[in-house]
């Protein structure tokens, strides 16, 4: 490559072969140009100009963000630059959400008053029962709690007031103190168990698990062992920046609607098996496997690729995905209380030859989070049906994160990407009787 006399700038001189003629384009902090500036890139004056092609925004950073930090190559993932081991091991899950929501950790009086908030927040409307009540005894968990969320947007129209920060608040309080409620409710409808109503004097997680298990009037007392795995898990699941549910929120929340419509569409968007719906799908290929002799068949046939491995793989993560080794540290404590998940042979033999064959080295498959979680959830007593449901309820907190920083980002408009029309040319309406 020749000297452009540009040499040392900051900057990346670009020649349009078309025209000859040169550009300078600035490179920015972060290792990117901003896409409008290839707009001036053109070859006659009146022409659009030039953009990136970017499907499934592969290459294309939407936002800058304070939020989460991701080093896939490294497997390193930090929350507001606290590594996420040791927020595992030596935080909450309500004070890693302030942290997240805040940019802070908090000092003690801070988080006792946003628990205290929280906890205050947890009942919902009775006419949600009525809703739920609606729903066939047999309908997914995720389901029932995506229209929850949605539904929650007609019962508090003043949440529309997305530019008021104190609105904002309010509505960032409701969502991460009802989450659980609705989730429990949900279970509940589908094992036709009365609701049991939220519990002020107990822990983000103890109040669910007692919203979720208890039976009748006898008192029941959540193990504490699992009421901890429970918090690590969520705090391991509460943001992993600009993915496809969380650029769903900042897309929708762009047109300015109230964050219960635009939660329940990120919600939607987490249901996928590609993404959180992975964890349901990975306990469902563990069972349909069934054996540890029936793994090389199996292995097999992910190598033809008529499927795939489930629960490995990240589009961020070309090492061991940070959250997947803490959480089979906590399955093991897990265990030890519910006794061992019989699938988890499956799952550990499945690792081991992905860990060892060419197939995946060469691909840099990897479990993911989602690898283990089912394992720990089904141990716990949760049908598969509450599985991505147990990762939206603690990764409503990014959503909102991401939803508020988006909201404050003076560069942020509503989201209208581009497309190249490559369709039909103009042609005029012919009637159906002279078609075909
Ligand atoms: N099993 C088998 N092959 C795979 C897998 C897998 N789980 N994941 C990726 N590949 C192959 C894929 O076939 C492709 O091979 P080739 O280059 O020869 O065509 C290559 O690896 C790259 O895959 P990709 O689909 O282009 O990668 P992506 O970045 O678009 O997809 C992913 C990332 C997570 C959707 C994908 O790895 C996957 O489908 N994994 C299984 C589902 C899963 O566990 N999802 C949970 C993600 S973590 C939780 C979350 O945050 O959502």
């Amino acid at each position: 490559m020749g000297e452009t006399g540009n040499e040392g700038k900051n900057t990346l001189s670009i020649r349009d072969n078309r025209t000859g003629r040169d550009y300078e384009i600035d490179i920015l902090e972060g290792n990117v140009i901003r896409a409008m500036d290839l707009r001036q890139i053109k070859v006659q004056d009146d022409d659009f100009g030039m953009m990136a092609y970017d499907p499934a925004f592969t290459n294309t950073a939407s936002t800058r963000s304070t939020i989460t930090y991701i080093d896939g190559g490294k497997g390193i993932l930090r929350y507001r630059g606290y590594p996420i081991d040791q927020l595992a091991e030596r935080s909450t899950h309500l004070e890693v959400s302030y942290l997240l929501l805040k940019g802070e950790l908090p000092t003690q009086s801070q988080l006792d008053d946003f628990v205290q908030e929280v906890t205050f927040h947890t009942y919902v409307h009775e006419n949600i029962t009525g809703l739920f009540g609606a729903f066939r005894h047999d309908a997914h968990a995720m389901g029932m709690v995506i229209s929850g969320v949605s539904a929650l947007s007609t019962f508090y129209p003043g949440a529309k007031d997305v530019e008021d920060p104190d609105v904002r608040w309010q509505q960032i309080i409701r969502l991460i103190a009802k989450m659980p409620t609705l989730a429990a409710f949900a279970y509940r409808h589908h094992r036709g168990l009365p609701d049991v109503y939220p519990e002020n004097e107990l822990s983000y997680t103890a109040n669910f698990l007692n919203m979720l298990f208890r039976i009748g009037t006898r008192e029941y007392q959540p193990s504490p062992v699992l009421e901890r795995a429970l918090d690590i898990l969520f705090i391991l699941h509460a943001d992993h920046e600009q993915n496809c549910s969380a650029t769903a929120m900042r897309v929708i929340g762009s047109s300015k609607t109230d964050p219960y419509s635009a939660l329940s569409g990120a919600m939607s968007a987490l249901y996928g098996p590609l993404h959180g719906g992975a964890n349901e799908a990975v306990l469902r290929m563990l069972e349909r496997i069934g054996s540890v002799d029936n793994i090389p068949a199996f292995m097999e046939g992910v190598k033809r690729r008529e499927e795939r491995l489930m629960g490995f793989g990240h589009r961020v993560y070309k090492a061991y995905d940070p959250r997947a080794s803490i959480i089979k540290r906590t399955a093991d404590e897990v265990f030890e209380v519910t006794g061992r998940n019989p699938l988890l042979d499956i799952a550990l033999e499945l690792e081991k030859i992905a860990l060892n064959e060419d197939f995946f080295i060469e691909r840099n498959l990897y479990p993911n989070v989602d690898f283990y979680s089912g394992l720990i959830y089904q141990a716990m007593g949760f049908p598969v049906e509450m599985f991505p449901v147990l990762f939206a309820i603690p990764r409503t907190v990014g959503w909102l994160a991401q939803w508020q920083e988006m909201l404050d980002d003076p560069e942020q408009k509503i989201a209208r990407p581009r497309q190249i029309f490559v369709g039909a040319e103009p042609r005029d309406f012919v009637q159906i009787g002279d078609r075909g």
